[in-house]
């Protein structure tokens, strides 16, 4: 059998084999498809919020995330019908077995799905008192807590040149945005927006190019009349978010690495289950508005192409949370703001990037590269589902790896 693996593409030996073996490997491809996957949503959120259209009436939020976290949990139990071979009471013999009769390994969801609405929440205020430039910079300190919290609870330990490239990242990602929100005067650019969707990463993106809307006011000028107070609410609630993303993101990596139940689809299923019973009860504190203009009052193609993308991201984050890890989801997502910043001048047809923003943004690219090839001081976590080798298609195909442990 050995001769079957040793030439092929995926084996370190054979020519280009390390370079396919690492571009391929699920975990690169998921945090590809995250940073592609973020990008994509800040611009199409910004761009749902602020396209003029005939129809005057914004959608209403917590629909969308109403929405977007009913599409996670049919496309998370579409994946568990095809991995059951689209057998259906197969299907419901493995939702009642690991869902209904696993109570306890179910409710521990309830905990990262309770953190992240009360996180979403917590960014609203965060975004509804402090500056775009200030909450995207002091949001990034969740890399830190992320790190933090992997090294507390999955034992984690980060050599030296892994934390270097952490504080470099975050000095990265602070001199890019910075820059961007300095010049977000500029009608087009991309800026934070407040409108925070429930399952995904808070950081929206977007702007309102006729200056209604979130863009909060500089929190150093005038036009905030409690400046001080509300400053210091906006960092007290990024500050707890910090924490919650950290804690949530790690909390949940734990249950499918090391948990009794690792299957990646089970837990989105228990999440989701959650998640929605959260967002009902936002959408509830719409009601009013909902009972005058409709669930659907505001919709547009653009609403229902974030609502899926956005279900989408939920499940990369998943994936990348299983097959890579938060700290290089946190790499990911800080190269998605310089990706969506380069697609918004390249596409969209923003001011040129400044040489701070080149310099920031070098510093983003190299620092993610250099803890990415950092090889690990110590494998605290489960780094099995890493599967470098076995997920060699022909290791699948010989059965070492069943393909229901591959998702
Ligand atoms: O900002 P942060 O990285 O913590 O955001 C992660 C987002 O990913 C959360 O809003 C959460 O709802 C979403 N998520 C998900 N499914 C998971 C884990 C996280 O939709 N299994």
């Amino acid at each position: 059998m050995g001769g079957l693996t040793r030439n092929t593409p995926w084996d370190d030996q054979a020519p280009g084999g390390w370079l396919r073996k690492h571009l391929f490997s699920i975990k690169t491809l998921s945090l590809i498809v995250l940073s592609v996957q973020t990008s994509t949503m800040v611009l199409l959120l910004r761009y749902s919020r602020t396209a003029p259209t005939s129809n005057q009436t914004p959608y209403i939020i917590t629909t969308a995330v109403l929405l977007s976290e009913i599409l996670k949990l049919g496309l998370s139990l579409g994946f568990l019908h095809i991995e059951t071979g689209k057998v259906l009471r197969v299907t419901l013999h493995r939702l009642y077995r690991d869902v209904l009769l696993n109570v306890w390994e179910t409710l521990k969801l309830a905990v990262p799905a309770c953190l992240y609405v009360v996180q979403n929440n917590l960014l609203f205020i965060a975004l509804s008192n402090l500056d775009a430039a200030t909450y995207q910079v002091t949001y990034q300190l969740k890399i830190l807590t992320t790190a933090i919290f992997s090294w507390v609870i999955l034992g984690k330990h980060l050599s030296p040149i892994h934390w270097l490239s952490l504080c470099f990242l975050m000095l990265g990602v602070s001199l890019v945005q910075v820059d961007t929100g300095s010049s977000s005067t500029s009608p087009n650019k991309i800026l934070p927006e407040v409108e925070v969707v429930e399952g995904g990463d808070p950081m929206i993106l977007g702007g309102s190019e006729d200056g209604a809307g979130f863009p909060p006011p500089d929190i150093h000028n005038e036009a905030h009349p409690n400046t001080e107070v509300s400053w210091l609410l906006g960092i007290f609630a990024v500050f707890i978010s910090c924490i919650s993303s950290g804690f949530s993101g790690v909390y949940f990596e734990r249950l499918v690495k090391r948990g009794k139940q690792p299957s990646l689809i089970i837990r989105n299923i228990q999440l989701g289950m959650f998640s929605i019973i959260f967002a009902i009860i936002a959408v509830s504190s719409d009601g009013a508005a909902i009972r005058e203009g409709g669930f659907f009052q505001g919709y547009t193609l653009t609403t229902w192409g974030v609502v899926l993308i956005q279900a989408f991201g939920g499940l990369m984050v998943s994936v990348t949370m299983k097959y890579a890890d938060n700290i290089l989801k946190g790499f990911a997502t800080s190269l998605s703001i310089v990706m969506s910043t380069l697609v918004s001048w390249l596409v969209l047809g923003d001011a040129a990037p400044s040489t701070q923003f080149v310099f920031g943004a070098s510093i983003v690219i190299a620092s993610t590269v250099l803890y990415g090839l950092t090889p690990q001081a110590s494998k605290g976590i489960n780094q099995g589902n890493q599967q470098p080798r076995t997920d060699s298609p022909h290791k699948v195909l010989r059965g070492t790896k069943s393909p229901s442990e591959i998702v």
